[in-house]
């Protein structure tokens, strides 16, 4: 019979799978199991649909999938007197939310229960290769496939000899050579059994086939008197090795990079009540922020009034006119690359009103409006403090390109971001964004390109706009608008 890989399955199964198994206790295959007996047997739980609550859901946050397990490991033990160390291992990944299935060979058994790892780990321990329970579907073959990573602790002198030279005679040895995952081994023993020749030959071996190996530290032995290299590393540097090895770090283009980015409209008094507004959600902007953050920039963040919460690791500075919003944007300053995405009111009510304005028999108040101030064109056009990568946005409802492109020039930016906000895209306050990146190239006499890009949701659009941004500053910082 085929194996079943859950990990390939819909995630919405895999959710309804792990949470059914974890209410029940069973490991997720267990359950697989039970589910196909009970199927064929016509008994059974009719299966609780489940679906991921939609984006716009209204009602309460949708619990974050991080409450369930991120990762799995099969950890082998070994029979070494460190296996008691393994059992404090089991604890720190399942703090680290990764699903642990120990394997116990026979000599493991001797220093430590299956049940004190069954306790630990909350699933199913395997012990044998000869199994019915396990082996009606080729049990071995899912301990070693059905995991992101496989850990050896305390990984003896015998089962690296075992790996090395390929055999397959029991449980453990037989899952290590049907693996195509990555193996972390955890040597544990005398140092003159980690010296032999014999060892050392299949440590060699073991590492040129591939495995990672952590420790053995040396120290003082089990054995009374005795000391030297071959003590197991300790639980959480092993945990810390597997967390590496399943979570590799993930690239940070931008780190060492300051980004400084505005968002949202602009809230422009008339008087203590009233305001004049645009429809801008902050939504992009929130999502570049994000996106700089992700890829490691250190991120300000000066955002209008929005209703959308501060991106985590991100600098979020809260105002309410172009006014403030300028003076924020010039105390954040220094900054590497400074993205202007805020919906900034142009003008602003001249005689803004100190009480809130009546209605009048005299008819309706006179508002005035003057310019507010230009908060592009002003860091554009610094003199000390420019950004060397200054990015505005143009919204515009006609002419989109042509009146992007003067404003490139007018302003005195780098790249401007061209969308079209008129009511029929539903780009002002919507998820979806398609934008036109239209940049100076300093390199070739400042010869304008323009780039247009499809439809995309604004999470994409900042994504793809900081894979730009990270390109353009790697290769050489543009020189400031003439
Ligand atoms: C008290 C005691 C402690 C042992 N400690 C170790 C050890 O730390 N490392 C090791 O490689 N072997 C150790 N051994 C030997 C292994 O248990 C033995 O080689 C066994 O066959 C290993 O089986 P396994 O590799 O299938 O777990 C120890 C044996 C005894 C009796």
């Amino acid at each position: 019979m085929a194996s079943l890989t859950i990990r390939k399955l819909d995630d919405a199964v895999k959710t309804y799978l792990r949470l059914r198994s974890a209410r029940n206790r069973r490991s997720v295959e267990e359950e697989v199991r039970v589910i196909l007996r009970d199927l064929i047997e016509g008994r059974g739980e009719p299966p609780t649909p489940f679906s991921a609550p939609p984006a716009s859901s209204s009602g309460p946050a949708p619990q974050r999938t991080g409450a369930l397990p991120e990762a799995s490991i099969t950890l082998i033990i070994g029979g070494g007197i460190a296996a008691y160390k393994s059992l404090d291992l089991i604890r720190r990944l399942k703090e680290r939310r990764i699903e642990v299935r120990c394997v116990l060979t026979k000599a493991a058994q001797q220093f430590v229960t299956p049940m004190a790892a069954s306790a630990l780990s909350h699933e199913r321990v395997y012990t044998d290769l000869f199994d019915p329970q396990s082996e009606f579907d080729a049990g071995h073959i899912r301990l070693a496939r059905d995991c992101d990573l496989i850990v050896v602790a305390p990984a003896t002198a015998d089962l690296m000899a075992k790996m090395a030279n390929g055999h397959a005679d029991d449980l453990a040895s037989a899952i290590l050579l049907a693996t195509n995952r990555k193996i972390l081994l955890a040597p544990a023993m005398n140092p003159l059994m980690w010296n032999n020749a014999a060892t050392r030959r299949n440590v060699a071996q073991l590492q040129r086939d591939g495995a990672v190996l952590i420790g053995p530290n040396s120290g003082e032995m089990a054995e009374a008197g005795e000391a030297g290299i071959g003590r197991m590393s300790e639980a959480i540097e092993i945990a810390n090795a597997a967390e590496k090895l399943l979570r590799p770090p993930v690239p940070r283009p931008l780190a060492g990079k300051r980004v400084l980015i505005t968002a949202g409209p602009t809230h422009e008094p008339i008087d203590p009540v009233r305001y004049i507004a645009n429809r801008s959600s902050g939504k992009q902007g929130f999502a570049i922020a994000a996106a700089a953050q992700a890829a490691g920039a250190e991120v300000v963040l000066v955002s209008g009034p929005v209703d959308l919460d501060d991106p985590a690791g991100v600098t979020v500075k809260h105002v309410e006119s172009a006014r403030q919003m300028l003076e924020q944007v010039q105390t954040a300053l220094p900054a590497d690359i400074a993205i202007f995405a805020a919906a900034v009111a142009d003008w602003r009510v001249a005689n803004e009103g100190e009480q809130k304005l009546k209605k009048t028999s005299a008819g309706m108040p006179p508002l005035q409006l003057v310019e507010n101030p230009d908060i592009l064109a002003t860091i554009s056009k610094l003199v000390e403090k420019r950004p060397p990568l200054v990015i505005g946005f143009a919204a515009e409802t006609e002419h989109l390109i042509d009146n992007a492109k003067t404003k490139l020039a007018r302003k005195g930016c780098d790249w401007i971001v061209a969308n079209d906000v008129s009511p029929a895209t539903g780009v002002m306050g919507g998820d979806r964004n398609t934008v036109h990146l239209i940049s100076k190239n300093a390199e070739n006499n400042n010869e304008i390109t323009v780039d247009s890009w499809p439809v995309m949701t604004k999470e994409q659009v900042a994504i793809e706009l900081v894979a730009h941004i990270v390109k353009s500053v790697t290769k050489k910082s543009p020189e400031p608008a003439s």
